[in-house]
């Protein structure tokens, strides 16, 4: 097969949804169609279970499934498609914001009881801000739940999307009869025996099908005709166009759990979603087709092992090819690496691979040469945008607890930060070392993984910050000078020595907003 078309066989998507609402029940369906694993319950759920005794031993435990679950990618008629994990756990939100760089397109799953929460909100939030391609799944139809044409309305208000659903459910819960096929105009009727399998279930061609009317009801097919209708004049007709510029989000339904309306996901999104998308650098636009090679770093995974060093680096290709043994650029140490044993995913494997394609991931053995974010070239100097740091919400001051191993110490902390696990600050009044978390139970796991991996002992002090923006403006501008002289008890420095504000309440950090109106206050590290 060609260049040309290994990248177009190639899906790289990842599901995104609200702890509970499906995700891993779907992931495992679509890799049963996938033929990647051969019964239900084979991939282990990386979500942290509400019983875990101790979260972070959970967390610690849950590594170790989760960079098995990190990519998992099947054939499923001739498409090659790559499933990116996100974990759903709101601390690790921003694990999940870093993989949606390396995704081409999203599933977005929600629970049709539940309707849209939280966590779907703010990852669709950053799918929207990138016009990322979405498909809406609603799961769980084998419930009681809300009425679809509501729910069509919430996630179009909640979610700020236009949506255009390709099917219908019939009925719901304890009356779910089956699904009409919008996309392919014909109607899968659910049978109650062939639970839990991927058996056969009664199809019917189209709505005019005679046996129709006796398999669901007078009454159930007038509704249906009736609801299709009113789809016809509210709802924008399916435009693929628009869908891939992130304008037009299809709806489907279904029940995971259940596999129906799985294959139909299936099979609508490996007609429609895209095949590898170009990428935009600081330097220019990198499209997939170009025969050098190009990638970045999405995600670390260290330390697996604590008698090795091992770190595994997660590549996404973007253009050309990555072969196996070929010296390639690490642009921000300038240094050409080569890499003997790069691995690729295949369902819950790992193999070594000589050639990867754009849309792939590769996972490189590091010996502490990446962090997130970092570009790999043929040789050409470019600097892959989208891997922001976020504005943490969390701060505690990082205290050595055994004056004996503060070499230890610092090198944990250097490593965990390169990992992405949180940010690093460094007081400008007085050196003192001020780690940012999304989410609190961070900070558990870097105490715990400092001890374990790297033999450090730390404590936490309590800061009062509200939040840490960083700070954007001339230098040389009074504004500038009379800013970092009022505001010096609450200035820092990030890793890479970029100038940070840690506002000790909502209140003071619009005070400043509104005074140093010539200062910009971002709230993500790249801007
Ligand atoms: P997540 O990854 O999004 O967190 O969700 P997960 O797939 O683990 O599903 C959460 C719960 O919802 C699971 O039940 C799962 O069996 C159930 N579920 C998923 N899809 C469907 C569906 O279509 N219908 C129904 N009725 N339930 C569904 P659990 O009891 O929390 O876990 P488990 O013990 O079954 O693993």
């Amino acid at each position: 097969m060609g260049f040309l078309d290994e990248i177009k066989r190639r899906r790289t998507f990842g599901i995104i949804s609200h702890p509970d609402a499906g995700k891993t029940t779907l992931t495992e369906k679509l890799l049963l169609f996938g033929g990647a694993i051969q019964e239900a319950g084979a991939v282990k759920s990386n979500k942290i279970k509400k019983t875990a005794t101790s979260d972070f031993m959970e967390i610690e435990r849950q590594r170790g499934i989760s960079v098995a679950t990190s990519v998992l990618a099947f054939i499923y008629r001739d498409k090659k498609i790559n499933i990116l994990d996100t974990p759903g756990h709101k601390d690790f939100a921003e694990d999940t914001f870093r993989t949606l760089t390396a995704v081409d397109s999203v599933i977005v799953v929600i629970d049709v009881a539940k309707g849209v929460e939280e966590q779907t909100e703010k990852l669709v939030e950053v799918c929207r801000m990138r016009n990322i391609p979405m498909i809406v799944f609603i799961n769980k139809l084998d419930r009681e739940g809300k009425d679809a044409f509501d729910l069509l309305d919430e996630v179009e208000q909640k979610l700020g999307l236009q949506v255009t659903p390709l099917s219908l459910p019939i009925g719901m819960g304890y009356d779910f009869k089956g699904i009409y096929n919008i996309w392919e105009r014909n109607v899968q009727l659910f049978d109650g025996e062939q639970k839990q399998t991927i058996g056969e279930k009664a199809h019917f061609e189209s709505l005019d099908d005679p046996q129709l009317e006796d398999a669901i009801g007078a009454q159930a097919l007038e509704t249906l005709k009736e609801e299709l209708e009113l789809i016809d004049g509210v709802y924008p007709k399916f435009d693929r166009e628009a869908y891939l510029k992130g304008a037009l989000q299809p709806v489907l339904f279904g029940s995971a759990l259940n596999n129906f309306g799985v294959q139909e996901l299936l099979n609508c999104f490996i007609e429609i979603a895209p095949e590898p998308l170009s990428k935009a650098s600081e330097e220019r636009l990198i499209e997939p087709h170009e025969d050098k090679f190009s990638g970045f770093v999405f995600k670390i995974h260290a330390n697996m092992d604590p008698n090795h060093r091992d770190r595994l680096a997660f590549i996404k290709v973007v253009s050309g090819t990555f072969q196996r043994n070929s010296p390639y650029l690490h642009v921000r140490l300038n240094k050409k690496l080569k890499f003997s044993s790069p691995n690729t995913f295949f369902a819950e494997r790992k193999e070594i691979v000589d050639t990867s394609y754009p849309g792939d991931i590769v996972g490189l053995h590091d010996t502490g040469n990446f962090k997130i974010g970092d570009t790999l070239t043929a040789g050409e100097q470019l600097h892959f945008r989208g891997i922001p740091s976020f504005s943490p919400e969390h701060f505690r001051y990082i205290n050595n607890n055994d004056p004996m191993k503060a070499k230890q110490l610092a090198k944990g902390i250097d490593q965990l930060m390169d990992e992405g696990v949180a940010q690093l600050f460094t007081l400008n009044l007085n050196g003192r070392k001020v780690i940012g978390t999304v989410g609190a139970l961070q900070f558990e796991v870097i105490q715990y993984r400092l001890l374990h991996e790297y033999g450090a002992k730390c404590t936490y002090e309590n800061l009062n910050v509200h939040k840490a923006c960083w700070i954007e403006g001339d230098e040389k501008s009074d504004a500038f000078k009379e800013f970092r002289r009022i505001k010096q008890k609450f200035l820092a420095q990030d890793k890479s020595g970029q100038l940070v504000f840690l506002a000790d309440s909502a209140f003071s950090l619009q005070m400043a907003q509104d005074q140093y109106k010539k200062l910009q206050f971002h709230f993500t590290s790249e801007f």
